[in-house]
């Protein structure tokens, strides 16, 4: 059963409010639900129409679970204008063309798919991409099947919005109308899916702007990017790149996401329980929860064992010694083994190797998920991030000082609160994506940065706007 996720009815009713809004169905226009599970939105498709006296239009549900199938056919055997029917909405062509489309399509990362499943995909679909997720492709699909000026409405998370391995699908969309993007409620799927969005489409070329409906109620009309680049600086921001600018990311070595291990119970622990035999092994690391916005001090009790020289090559298993041994305790050696992520991996290694000859120097550090972003220096130089933390070191280390008191200027913040993805209630995400695109002005590379000093990252009465609703 793949991403089976059913819709809560007032998502359902909502979503069909907008699948008709000023465009009620005949009789005779059809409509398709493709992963149509049990029939929730049939369901509510057939309340719709009774409370506005309408007839029915004609109904294709598809679902490739048999289960499902059975309870829809049975549910709606005494309805002849709806067709329940067991296919593969992917990888079978439905051979007609719909005026009305209304899914919540299965949402299953790449990991979840087979490898026969990626191949195949990445053949038939645009939008089959990096890190694609199968909604991707069901948006796709369902798009080659909405007929002319006929209207989509899709739940699914806010994300393709904005990653990079759905910018396809964003220059996919970009050929017909985005009416609106009804950012609904966090906890609408209670906690099961993050951000959803309801997108209203209809098959027409685009000729105007996006409404964008906000969690708080607020909107805005923005002009979506046609080119594949995320849409969240047109939901939640806009910065020009002005002279006198550069990016974070063009004077940086890296501005990166600190150490996953993939297993931290056997790699991370409190610094007196690791024995004295594995401390040359050992370095200070931090956790997100361990960097507070009331203290400038940046450290914890935690150390982080790590299998890997200074110059960030794994040690090789012969040459182990105590931390071999300690690896292959029972619990350990079971629990590194259980990853799934360091598959094509030495068992020992981490998920990804740390460039420790880089990250051990001084360094800036922020927390991942945050409600007010803050900056913290690593004095010691000693600290190996957790992957909770992101770290960020300058090209050239004389800039440390002076791009920390920035970054930690109501400037940046008010530009992060702009432009990165919102968390759970409203916590920002700091994305190391998003902070290589913080504008620093050369001025304060080359004069220092006083603090109070003003600079005008953001442009134009919109965005003040934005930053009053969002803030
Ligand atoms: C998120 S559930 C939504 C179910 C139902 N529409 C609802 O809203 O409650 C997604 C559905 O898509 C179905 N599904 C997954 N992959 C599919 C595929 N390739 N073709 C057709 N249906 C698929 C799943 O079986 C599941 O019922």
């Amino acid at each position: 059963m793949k991403g089976f996720v059913p819709t809560p009815l007032p998502v359902v009713d909502l979503m069909v409010a907008k699948l008709f809004d000023k465009m009620p169905p005949t009789p005779e226009d059809t409509l398709l639900d493709p992963g149509c599970g049990r029939g929730a939105f049939i369901d509510g498709i057939i309340r719709w129409c009774d409370k506005n006296n309408q007839k029915i239009p004609r109904i294709a549900g598809v679902d490739s679970d048999p289960n499902h199938i059975v309870i829809a056919c049975e549910k709606y055997s005494g309805y002849p204008s709806i067709q329940i029917r067991h296919a593969d909405f992917l990888l079978q062509a439905l051979g007609r063309k719909f005026e009305f489309i209304i899914a919540n399509p299965p949402y299953v990362p790449i990991t979840g798919l087979t490898k026969q499943e990626k191949r195949e995909y990445r053949t038939r679909f645009h939008s089959a991409t990096g890190r694609f997720d199968l909604y991707f492709l069901f948006f796709e699909q369902a798009l080659h099947c909405l007929k002319k000026d006929g209207r989509l409405v899709f739940i699914t998370p806010e994300k393709y919005l904005s990653v990079k391995s759905a910018s396809q699908l964003r220059i996919i969309l970009s050929e017909y109308s985005i009416d609106e993007i009804d950012l609904i409620h966090e906890q609408s799927f209670r906690n099961l899916v993050t951000y959803p969005a309801v997108t209203t489409i209809t098959h027409r070329k685009l000729d105007g702007p996006t409404t964008i409906v906000f969690r708080d109620g607020n909107t805005k009309s923005v002009e979506m990017p046609k080119d594949g680049t995320s849409a969240f600086p047109s939901l939640y921001g806009k910065t020009e790149k002005k002279a006198g600018y550069c990016t974070l990311g063009e004077i940086c070595l890296r501005v990166s996401c600190g150490v996953a291990t993939g297993v931290d119970a056997v790699f991370v622990h409190k610094k007196n329980g690791i024995p004295r035999n594995l401390k040359k092994y050992s370095f200070p690391t931090i956790t997100g929860r361990d960097l507070s916005l009331n203290s400038y001090v940046v450290q914890s009790d935690l150390e982080m064992i790590t299998p890997y020289e200074a110059n960030g090559k794994l040690i090789p298993e012969s040459q182990l010694g105590a931390l071999k041994e300690f690896l292959l305790i029972p619990e350990n050696h079971c629990r590194l083994l259980k990853r799934t992520c360091t598959a094509k991996k030495p068992w020992y290694a981490f998920h990804e190797n740390p460039p420790l000859n880089q990250i051990l120097q001084r360094k800036i550090l922020c927390k991942d998920i945050t409600e007010k972003p803050f900056f913290r220096i690593d004095e010691s130089g000693e600290i190996v991030p957790s992957h909770s933390v992101y770290y960020i070191i300058p090209k050239n280390p004389d800039h440390l000082e002076v791009l920390n008191d920035y970054l930690n200027s109501s400037e940046v913040r008010l530009w992060l609160e702009s432009n990165c993805q919102r968390a759970a209630n409203g916590f920002l995400r700091l994305q190391s994506t998003i902070l290589k695109q913080v504008p620093v002005p050369f001025s304060i590379l080359e004069n220092g940065w006083l603090s109070g000093q003003k600079t005008s990252l953001l442009h134009g009465p919109e965005d003040s706007a934005n930053i009053a609703v969002n803030g």
